[in-house]
């Protein structure tokens, strides 16, 4: 098929920045709150890029064969009542932390349109004093991980990624190989963010906290969990949570710059993922509870 994918970016913080500078070859359309120009750096690189883009009323999802998900999960509900209306046709990537996307956006979407992966890479906003303008940049360049879903669009968006030279970066596994893959990021996700959010720390200096002993009832409740629905994970958890810390050292996690910043966390699709499904097994997680609640507080400290 000789075509160009009609791509659509929701979001335009800082993966939705990255994304739209790697895929200008399609010309991308960024939706949300926020037009404009913006800077992305990378190494030494700065690149000055202006998307087009649409809100979230004006877009609709008839404009796309490809949908990029690239909000924090407070946006979620603006990111479903969009996808009332999309096609059988149209593919969903979400490449978003935590889980629970399949629970939200099935239905709308059938299971063979949303591709829930993971990726590595992390960028980080700032403000460009410099030449003025609202900036992200790449901290770590990593590797994306995409179900391989028989949706009739994937072997034309696999043709793009070779085109685009991002065929070594963008990887596709099976559905079953991924969703072990989640988990681990998941329970690396609920032990390092709400910890470093809640002691100001960096991912390096969070295993010399008191709180890191908070990490072991953390790994214990959700691999009960994570067991109980047939996942099997690596027996050398612990041992990769502590080398995430060291290898991404200097690293603010998400959530603290979130809780720094005065806005919503993911919380409630990390940690309150294991709970949900936790007591859907009759089990207990009350670490997690405990630290949703902490960090709710914090979230929200003149309630
Ligand atoms: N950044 C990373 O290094 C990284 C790495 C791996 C995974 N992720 C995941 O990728 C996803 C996106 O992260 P990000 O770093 O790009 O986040 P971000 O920079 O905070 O951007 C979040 C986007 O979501 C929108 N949004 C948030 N709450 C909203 C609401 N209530 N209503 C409407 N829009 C809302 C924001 O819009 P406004 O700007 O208008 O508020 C912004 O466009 C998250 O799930 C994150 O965990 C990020």
């Amino acid at each position: 098929m000789d075509m160009m994918i009609r791509l659509g970016i929701l979001g335009t913080g800082a993966m939705a920045r990255y994304y739209a500078k790697l895929f200008a070859g399609l010309n991308p359309v960024m939706v949300g709150r926020q037009d404009g120009s913006y800077a992305l750096s990378q190494g030494r690189e700065k690149t000055i890029v202006t998307p087009r883009f649409l809100t979230w009323t004006q877009a609709h999802p008839s404009m796309f064969d490809l949908v990029l998900l690239a909000v924090k999960w407070p946006a979620m509900p603006l990111v479903q009542a969009f996808l009332q209306e999309a096609s059988p046709n149209l593919l969903v990537i979400s490449l978003m932390n935590g889980m629970g996307q399949e629970e939200t956006l099935i239905p709308p979407l059938s299971s063979d349109q949303l591709m829930v992966g993971i990726t590595t890479t992390a960028v980080t906003l700032y403000y460009d004093e410099e030449i003025g303008l609202p900036a992200a940049r790449v901290t770590a360049v990593g590797s994306a991980v995409l179900p391989l879903l028989p949706h009739p669009l994937v072997p034309f968006f696999q043709q793009q990624l070779h085109e685009l030279g991002l065929s070594e970066s963008w990887k596709f596994l099976s559905s079953d190989a991924l969703y072990q893959e989640r988990w681990v990021k998941l329970i690396q996700n609920s032990i390092i963010n709400p910890l470093t959010a809640l002691t100001h720390s960096t991912n390096g200096d969070l295993p010399q906290t008191h709180l890191w002993t908070l990490s072991r009832p953390l790994l214990q409740e959700a691999r009960e969990v994570s067991q109980a629905l047939g996942v099997a994970l690596p027996p050398n958890l612990a041992s990769r949570v502590l080398q995430l810390c060291q290898k991404t050292s200097a690293n603010k996690s998400s959530m603290l710059q979130d809780i720094e910043h005065h806005r919503m966390t993911e919380i409630d699709a990390i940690n309150g993922y294991i709970v949900r499904q936790a007591h859907e097994l009759k089990l207990k997680a009350p670490t997690h509870e405990a630290l949703i609640q902490l960090i709710h507080a914090m979230e929200n400290p003149d309630s």
